[in-house]
């Protein structure tokens, strides 16, 4: 039984479907969301989420604010400081106190989730940054030196800028730190676990689509008052199922509520991921 320390723990299921999830990875979001200067135009389709771009058709994005209430948020709601550090980033208002950290997956961009990150909330503000490291061309947020072997100071390393340039975009962008929650698909859920880890303070939530742990921290993290929902692929050739659990036990024995979902699904993302998590939002 893992060590809960004292903090009331909830299992919440969401009933089953089978249809599966369209994901609108050709989002035209540069028009309505705070894009950072320094972006390159290429736009870069995360690796295992492009077999679902083939096969489904585009939806819409809902919930994305007009140009006009942009320009106005920016004007009153951003600072002309620099941040310290940066990171190529969209950043998308939101009409309620949360903020979708949205982490993508290997070969992904700041762009991939947005979709995602407003069929969750539509409400939210979302706060998309791409990783910095290349693999072969394709980005990352922490090296690794082979499938499924992570680099660990790296991770670490990354880790905490990461980190950072939440809290720096926090201040940035004015939105409340105490109601950031990770969004984080494969190798962004891997970065969103260490966070969770390394910097707890940094995130009230996490929704991790297809997790690993290869992180054990020296200094166990305060997670009581965090909630964790991890959604799973029984058929994950990357990620197998004793991973997943023993990433929820980590969680669990630092106190986090930890919510753990098996999909008949593999690597790639489901419907049944996206509805079910954002149920487990709502809460
Ligand atoms: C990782 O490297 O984070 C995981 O192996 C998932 C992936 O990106 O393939």
């Amino acid at each position: 039984m893992a060590r809960a320390f004292g903090c009331a723990r909830i299992q919440r299921h969401a009933g089953n479907r089978s249809r599966l999830f369209s994901l609108n990875l050709f989002p035209r979001t540069g028009r309505d969301s705070l894009r950072n200067r320094n972006r390159p135009a290429r736009l870069h389709i995360g690796r295992r989420l492009e077999s679902t771009r083939r096969k489904f058709a585009a939806s819409t994005v809902a919930g994305v604010v007009s140009l006009a209430n942009r320009k106005r948020f920016a004007a009153d709601r951003t600072s002309d400081k620099p941040m310290t550090p940066d990171f190529i980033h969209e950043f998308v208002p939101g009409s309620s106190n949360r903020t979708l950290l949205l982490l993508h997956g290997t070969g992904g961009n700041e762009r991939d989730l947005i979709p995602l990150g407003r069929e969750l909330d539509p409400n939210a503000a979302l706060l998309s940054p791409r990783g910095k490291v290349l693999e072969n061309g394709m980005p990352r947020f922490f090296r690794r030196l082979a499938e499924g072997v992570f680099d660990l100071e790296d991770l670490q390393k990354r880790t905490h800028e990461l980190a950072d340039f939440v809290k720096a975009a926090a201040k940035h962008y004015k939105i409340d730190i105490n109601k950031i929650v990770a969004v984080g698909y494969s190798n962004g859920a891997n970065i969103a676990a260490s966070m969770l880890l390394l910097r707890p303070e940094v995130l009230s939530a996490a929704i991790l689509f297809r997790a690993m742990v290869r992180l054990i921290p020296e200094t166990p993290a305060d997670l009581c008052s965090v909630r964790v929902w991890i959604g799973a692929g029984s058929n994950d050739p990357i990620v197998p199922a004793s991973e997943t659990k023993e990433l929820a036990e980590l969680l669990r024995g630092a106190g986090a509520d930890v919510t753990i979902r098996f999909f008949q699904a593999g690597h790639d993302l489901t419907q049944q991921d996206v509805e079910a998590a954002q149920e487990w939002l709502k809460v």
